[in-house]
């Protein structure tokens, strides 16, 4: 079994230092860093937007990992892609025409990934599996960073782990909230490939360790 990808989210960064906590990123095991977009409307939050996204793109040296909270993403992915995302996650709940938002994701040459609410079952995805490159498990309601981790989260994982070995499907498995060492390997045994951390990484005393025992968090 091969470690996980670990992305730590920006949201928990300090704003005042934006620059020195992305040279640690930087510096890091870090395999993505996980931007946080939300809109106020899909969620009961607003983060940052492109103006942001400028500024860490110049700074930045890991994968953008794009997770859109936001309702009509289509309206926005040629500019997430413009502004460099490799990743760029919709919410399964905001589009009605998941398999083209999917297809044109990939067509402006990013991943594409597909993020489910902690109630959006697993089946949902069956069908348009192979549109998917990513699939974020949400394992808090989204919105705000520092929540606490939703345990069903884990059977959640096995069983979309099971969906993919049964499509021969490629996808990985991503995992969004309240993740840390606590649950980091339960999670990584259960079949997740990428483990966003917020809190746990940024709000830790020595965030590159941090890093590191995540990334190193299969056994138990
Ligand atoms: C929550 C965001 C998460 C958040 C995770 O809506 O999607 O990416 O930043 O933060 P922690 O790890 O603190 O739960
Ligand atoms: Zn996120």
């Amino acid at each position: 079994m091969t470690q996980p990808l670990i992305a730590p989210s920006l949201l928990a960064a300090d704003f005042a230092n934006l620059q020195r906590d992305l040279e640690l990123i930087n510096q890091s095991s870090a395999d993505y860093l996980h931007f946080d977009v939300m809109d106020g409307e899909f969620v009961p939050n607003i983060s940052f937007g492109f103006p942001i996204l400028d500024a860490v793109r110049r700074h930045c040296q890991k994968p953008l990992d794009v997770h859109l909270m936001i309702t009509q993403p289509d309206r926005y992915l040629e500019a997430f892609a413009k502004g460099g995302a490799s990743v760029i996650h919709v919410h399964y709940e905001a589009c009605i025409h998941l398999h083209r938002t999917l297809s044109h994701i990939r067509e402006l040459g990013c991943q594409a990934g597909v993020a489910l609410n902690p109630h959006t079952p697993v089946a949902g995805l069956e069908d348009v599996l192979e549109q998917i490159d990513v699939i974020l498990i949400m394992s808090v309601n989204p919105g705000f960073g520092g929540q606490s981790f939703i345990p069903h989260t884990i059977q959640k994982v096995t069983k979309l782990k099971q969906l993919l070995l049964a499509n021969q499907s490629s996808a990985l498995i991503e995992i969004d909230g309240g993740v840390g060492l606590n649950n980091a390997h339960q999670l990584v045994n259960a079949g997740a490939d990428i483990l966003v951390a917020g809190s746990s990484v940024f709000g830790a005393d020595d965030p590159l360790e941090a890093i590191r025992q995540l990334k190193n968090s299969r056994q138990p």
